[in-house]
């Protein structure tokens, strides 16, 4: 019984671990490429005119893109 019990609380407990794992980490996210409608670009909206977020995985219209993306400078 106890052991059953231990089971299933490791089982849980890497459930939600799993579960809880960011798949988006801002550190890893793709830079913005240093263009000049990138620069100009610096509220969600702006990037929203020309990106379809809805066809990248992970990303509604409601995310703070510049949280994540900054513009990459020299690379
Ligand atoms: C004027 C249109 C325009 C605006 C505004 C714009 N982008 Fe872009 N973005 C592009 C185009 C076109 C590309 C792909 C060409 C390139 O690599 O420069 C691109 C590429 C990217 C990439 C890289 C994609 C890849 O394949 O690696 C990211 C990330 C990105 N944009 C995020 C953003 C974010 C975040 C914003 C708002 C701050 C934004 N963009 C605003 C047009 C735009
Ligand atoms: C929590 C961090 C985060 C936020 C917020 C975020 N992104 Fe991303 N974005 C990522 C990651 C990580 C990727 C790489 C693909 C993936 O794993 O989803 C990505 C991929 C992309 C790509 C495709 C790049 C490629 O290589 O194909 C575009 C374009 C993009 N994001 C635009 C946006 C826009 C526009 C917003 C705001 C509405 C936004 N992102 C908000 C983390 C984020």
């Amino acid at each position: 019984m106890y052991r059953k019990l231990c089971r299933l609380t490791i089982g849980i407990f890497s459930v939600a671990v799993l579960a809880g794992c960011p798949s988006r980490v801002e550190r890893y996210s793709p830079r913005i490429p240093d263009s000049a409608a990138h620069r100009q670009a610096v509220q969600q909206k702006n990037c929203l005119e020309c990106h379809e977020v809805a066809s990248v995985p992970h990303h509604s219209n409601s995310d703070d893109c510049t949280k994540c993306h900054i513009i990459c400078r020299g690379c």
